[in-house]
């Protein structure tokens, strides 16, 4: 069954915590609610948006259309050999909870990537990452609802175009245009832990390393650095760590010689746009309720009463400053709407 509901406010499905409100909201529960519902003329006429828990997301206003929602929420394992598991999770499961149901089952490959907010649907599309994981690692198919072709397409991991919080279904022209309605994963029953990336070693020094101590130190780690969008909203990292050719860095370095970097290859590094925005001072700088996050400058928050305008200055004034000090142009991870 299809839950429509009007004048909705997204309270709920925006972490950013901004009281905005669609005109419509709707939630599908199975593949075949939401064919019926996309290839009715009511959809089709209005301008419409898929939404997870809106953890990437930035209103900017209210919407003037159909933002849609999936609540397909069951999980259910498809094959096993002795090795792997293949698990296929609808698009509304809590992407934390299938985190903890694989570490509580001893299937590896996600653990790092433990209490990021979002759904599993956003998350894929999103492809998100932490300490060292990308979802993309363990992600098989992408089950998606096309609405050109009218009809559901799987999408082989291969199909995705994963890259950098990047995939297929967010580029021009896809984006919007395809509803993820289940993810298939495969998981290892022999985890192979992943604890190069940042502090995570030291924070497990002296414990076995296990799939729960590892969750755990993520979600300690988490928990230090980055504000709970439950208390304070924000979308965790408001930009993505930029790119740079080796010259540039080169030149950069010469002025600035303790800037961090991380190689992607022979060509570019990846550059913390943490650092470059700590550098210009910003960390406090606000625009009405809206704030540079002290403890982690790659997070703007929501101190209460923000608008999406006063993030969006917020975030403009951010990369004029970036770009003025280090000709670097700084991208948002957030989505804008
Ligand atoms: N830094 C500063 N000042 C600060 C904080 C950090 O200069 O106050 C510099 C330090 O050099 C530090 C570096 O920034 O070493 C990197 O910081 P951190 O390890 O927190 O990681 P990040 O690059 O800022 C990325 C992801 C996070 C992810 C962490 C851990 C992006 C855009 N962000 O942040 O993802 O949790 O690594 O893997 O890639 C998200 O996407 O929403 C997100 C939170």
């Amino acid at each position: 069954m299809m839950k429509i509901k009007e004048n909705y406010s997204l309270l709920a499905h925006n972490t950013f915590g901004l009281d905005v409100k669609t005109r419509w909201f709707a939630e599908y529960e199975s593949e075949e609610d939401l064919a019926r519902f996309v290839s009715d003329t009511f959809f089709r006429s209005q301008q419409s948006c898929p939404v997870g828990q809106g953890s990437n997301l930035l209103f900017l206003d209210d919407f003037i259309g159909i933002i849609v929602h999936s609540a397909i929420r069951n999980v259910s394992v498809l094959k096993e050999d002795a090795d792997w598991v293949y698990i296929q999770s609808g698009a509304g499961v809590v992407w934390d909870h299938l985190v903890a149901y694989c570490v509580q089952n001893g299937w590896g490959g996600i653990e790092n990537l433990s209490l990021i907010p979002g759904e599993v649907g956003a998350a894929a599309v999103q492809n998100i990452g932490a300490y060292g994981s990308e979802i993309q690692d363990a992600i098989v198919e992408v089950h998606a609802f096309s609405l050109e072709k009218n009809q559901k397409v799987i999408f082989h991991r291969s199909e995705c175009e994963f890259g950098y919080r990047e995939s297929f279904f967010k580029k021009e022209p896809n984006k919007g245009r395809f509803y993820v309605t289940y993810v298939v994963f495969r998981f290892s029953k022999h985890p192979n832990f992943n604890l190069e990336y940042g502090n995570l070693k030291e924070v497990l020094h002296g414990k076995t390393i296990t799939l729960q101590s590892v969750r755990e130190a993520v979600i300690a780690i988490r928990q230090h650095k980055l504000p709970d969008p439950k208390l304070m909203g924000n979308a965790g990292s408001f930009f993505k760590n930029p790119y740079l050719c080796i010259a540039h860095l080169q030149g950069l370095r010469k002025a600035y010689p303790d800037m961090p970097f991380y190689p992607v290859n022979d060509e570019v590094v990846k550059v913390p746009a943490a650092w470059l925005i700590d550098q210009c001072g910003m960390k406090g700088a606000t625009v009405g309720g809206a704030a540079i996050f002290e403890r982690q400058p790659l997070v703007i928050v929501n101190k209460g009463g923000a608008t999406g305008n006063d993030i969006a200055q917020l975030a403009e004034k951010v990369k004029t400053a970036v770009k003025q000090k280090f000709g670097v142009e700084l991208r948002p991870e957030v989505n804008y709407i």
